[in-house]
């Protein structure tokens, strides 16, 4: 006797969504041959029923459109809700509700498991379900899939990923085409690599979501958003792409988790130099890398692309198959004892700092000796020939020091107008 067909409810049917309904119908045969059953998608739930969907039509029959989520969340016939509609607050709703009626759920919806995780994935474990998440982070690249299985025998010391692509287009550009930040970020905006309003990407929040999101396998434990240090790239100038550049480096925007000896760990989303001979320094563009350090494997990179309706679609579907066969991940994130999170202010880095002083003899010393006595020591300085009296920016590259020093210093030395002219940057060094 031919199986029932798994049947999923769809819940949002945009750029993501319609992905999914493509890569769904195109691999129905293979899907319906390792399964040993059909995915049927039973319901697809929008906000505005009216809106003709002719990239759609072709892979769900329209009279499966509904505006009503309950028809996907209560129906007794839907083993699986996938979320791919966005926002933070109705997600947590549409999730929690699946969940307790018995549905497992795949997402790509990093800020709702960001925000409401502990609670989504609590409510997954009481009623025995699984919640799937791989195109949550890095869209395209199977990242969660390798933490949570692929790297199941290693304890991961260090990950650093380039996880939001609209900074990294933007960064890049201003690197080879020496645009200016706005510039760039209209340029990332007409090209489709940038949302109309790019805050939460500009600003490492997007970023941050997809860090919590790791570090909770990485750690086994649920990690608080407040937990991980976020800075975005909205202080970068031309003038320090073009700094970094003659120093021998990229400015990136890494998410970074990184173990210490004690168990502890850092996990911090900021712009960082990093060596133009680094692999992340040659990842450009929109693209998403991330760099994964295990005890067993040593050091590996994943990369490719971060966003778009079928990479995106790709890892939203595998997902589907994974739920389809009842895999469960090896790494469950929810069983492990939190470790420290060391906060910012303890994390010992290398500094990128430049400053505007007024090209008078004696003001540079000055500076200088400001920061030996806040105890910074200063690695290498630059400073491009000035006119007589007028400001000149000048960059120092500190030792590593604790960032706690660097941070009080610098904001002590904003308020010495004797010393300087403008305003002061200071950027993290990966090393
Ligand atoms: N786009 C990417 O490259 C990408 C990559 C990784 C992760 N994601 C994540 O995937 C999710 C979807 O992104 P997207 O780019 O596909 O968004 P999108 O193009 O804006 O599509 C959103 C879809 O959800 C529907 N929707 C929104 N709010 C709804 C509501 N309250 N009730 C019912 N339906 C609702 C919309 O309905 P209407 O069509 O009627 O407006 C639309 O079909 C987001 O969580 C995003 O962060 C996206």
């Amino acid at each position: 006797m031919e199986q029932k067909p798994y049947q999923i409810g769809l819940i949002g049917c945009g750029t993501v969504g319609t992905g999914v309904l493509e890569l769904l119908h195109r691999r129905r045969d293979v899907f319906c041959g390792l399964l040993g059953r059909s995915i049927e998608v039973a319901k697809v739930v929008v906000r505005d029923i009216e809106k003709s969907r002719h990239a759609a039509y072709g892979f769900a029959e329209p009279d499966t459109f509904t505006d009503n989520v309950d028809e996907v969340t209560e129906d007794p016939e839907i083993e699986l809700v996938v979320e791919v509609a966005g926002g933070v607050d109705l997600p947590r709703q549409w999730m929690m509700s699946s969940l307790s009626n018995g549905k497992d759920v795949v997402t790509a919806n990093k800020a709702a498991l960001a925000f409401h995780g502990d609670e989504i994935f609590q409510a997954a474990n009481d009623n025995d379900r699984c919640v799937y998440y791989e195109a949550s982070v890095a869209a395209a690249i199977p990242i969660i899939e390798i933490l949570q299985n692929g790297l199941a025998a290693n304890q991961v010391t260090h990950l650093s990923g380039i996880l939001n692509g609209t900074c990294n287009y933007v960064l890049t550009r201003m690197e080879e085409a020496g645009l200016g930040y706005d510039e760039a970020v209209e340029e990332a905006q007409q090209k489709g690599f940038a949302e109309a309003d790019p805050t939460l990407d500009v600003n490492g929040q997007d970023a941050a979501h997809k860090l919590a999101l790791l570090a909770r396998i990485i750690t086994r434990s649920h990690v608080p958003l407040e937990q991980v240090f976020t800075e975005g790239i909205e202080q970068v100038t031309a003038e320090d792409i073009s700094f970094s550049s003659s120093l021998g480096y990229r400015i990136k925007l890494l998410s970074i988790g990184s173990r210490n000896e004690d168990g502890s760990w850092e996990l911090r989303v900021h712009p960082a130099l990093v060596h133009k001979d680094e692999v992340l320094a040659r990842v450009q563009r929109e693209v998403n890398a991330v760099q994964v350090k295990g005890d067993a494997v040593g050091s590996m990179l994943v990369y490719g692309n971060g966003a778009g309706s079928l990479p995106t679609a790709s890892s939203v579907v595998a997902d589907i198959v994974r739920a389809a066969k009842g895999d469960k991940p090896i790494m469950n994130s929810a069983n492990g004892q939190a470790p420290r999170i060391v906060s910012i202010g303890e994390v010992a880095v290398r500094n990128y700092i430049r400053v505007t002083v007024l090209d008078l003899p004696g003001v540079l010393g000055r500076v200088t000796s400001f920061l030996g006595m806040k105890g910074i020591s200063i690695q290498s300085m630059q400073q491009p020939e000035a006119k007589h009296g007028q400001p000149v920016p000048v960059v120092f590259v500190t030792h590593k020091v604790k960032d706690s020093v660097v941070s009080s210093a610098l904001a002590e030395l904003r308020e010495r107008t004797d010393l300087l002219n403008g305003p002061t940057t200071r950027i993290r060094i990966e090393d």
